[in-house]
């Protein structure tokens, strides 16, 4: 039976980028979304199917030794408000069988399948923190938050049973801000109006956007994404008692987005038309995180700089990419 290394939600914003670090392994991927894959890497099987065909995924873990999953596979904050019964299922139901199936992987295979799981600002609440710290005030107030909150839980319980018993998952988790990725435009989420801007202003276009100027909510870089996800992926051991560990490089508004924007992009015209769908959820978001937790475990580092993020990285990487098409 062959190693692998299982990724849901390929697609995505973050799938896609940490799919392609991933293709660089010399280990097998089995790679499942629910869409075709945009582009095809040698070692990899692609499967298209919804991580709620039980058959599928169970067929998945009898056919592979899966030595570790990343699980991206989700209805983002806006969408699970609209489909509250699509993100109940995808979002809580289809993260538990997953988890459960590893967990069973391991226990068969006594061995531990290390788990990457997606978690989110979403999971802070009601009040809008500074400087939020990882056991601060949970209460989440959107379905998208309840339901990252429950799998950190569920998740967390299933690594305490495993080590109890010595085999099982070792689960591991992010609680990601918003994410900028000069790859991919990301819909269904409420900071998206962020990658939003930076693919507008590229192109030329208007961009009008839902929150208002002055909301402060945490972002990073893919790049600091995809390179956080590797680092918690590969230290041998979690000293902390987190699962779930807060990353972030920056605190932005959408003002100080544009400003960014408009010294590489002057034409770049936004106007605010503020919709409280998107409102009321970054009201309880998070300005910033607080990410000792994560400097101390792997030393993470976030630099806080715009100059960093937009001039050194976001500017250059989306002119590279659109340049390629
Ligand atoms: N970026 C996500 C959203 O806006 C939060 O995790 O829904």
């Amino acid at each position: 039976m062959d190693n692998a290394i299982l990724i849901t939600g390929f697609n995505g914003e973050i799938g896609r980028q940490t799919l392609l670090a991933l293709s660089k392994k010399e280990t097998l991927i089995i790679a499942l979304d629910i869409n075709n894959p945009h582009i095809k890497y040698d070692n990899v099987i692609y499967i298209k199917d919804s991580i709620l065909n039980k058959d599928v995924m169970k067929s998945i873990f009898n056919d592979y030794n899966i030595i570790e999953v990343y699980h991206f596979a989700a209805l983002l904050s806006q969408s699970a408000n609209s489909n509250p019964k699509s993100a109940y299922e995808v979002n809580e139901e289809g993260s538990k069988l997953i988890i459960q199936l590893a967990t069973n992987h391991g226990i068969k295979h006594k061995s531990f399948v290390r788990i990457f799981f997606p978690s989110s600002i979403a999971v802070y609440g009601p009040k809008k923190l500074k400087d939020a710290k990882e056991y601060d005030i949970i209460k989440p107030q959107t379905i998208y938050g309840c339901n990252k909150l429950v799998i950190e839980q569920f998740g967390t319980q299933k690594y305490e049973e495993s080590i109890q018993l010595g085999f099982g998952i070792d689960f591991r988790c992010l609680r990601f801000p918003g994410i900028i990725s000069p790859y991919t435009i990301p819909s269904g989420g409420t900071t998206d109006f962020a990658p939003q801007m930076l693919h507008a202003a590229y192109n030329n276009k208007k961009y009008t956007c839902k929150v208002d100027p002055s909301t402060l909510l945490p972002f990073l870089s893919i790049k600091s994404t995809i390179d956080a996800i590797l680092q918690i992926m590969t230290i041998p051991h979690i000293n902390s008692k987190l699962r779930a560990f807060n990353v972030e490089e920056l605190s932005l508004s959408p003002k100080e987005i544009v400003e960014e924007l408009q010294k590489e992009f002057p034409k770049f015209i936004v106007d605010y038309n503020i919709d409280s769908r998107f409102q009321s959820i970054a009201d309880t978001w998070p300005e910033n995180l607080n990410c000792e937790e994560a400097k101390k475990e792997w030393n993470f580092v976030n630099n806080h700089s715009k100059n960093v993020m937009f001039e050194q990285y976001l500017i250059p990487e989306i002119k590279k990419n659109y340049g390629k098409h």
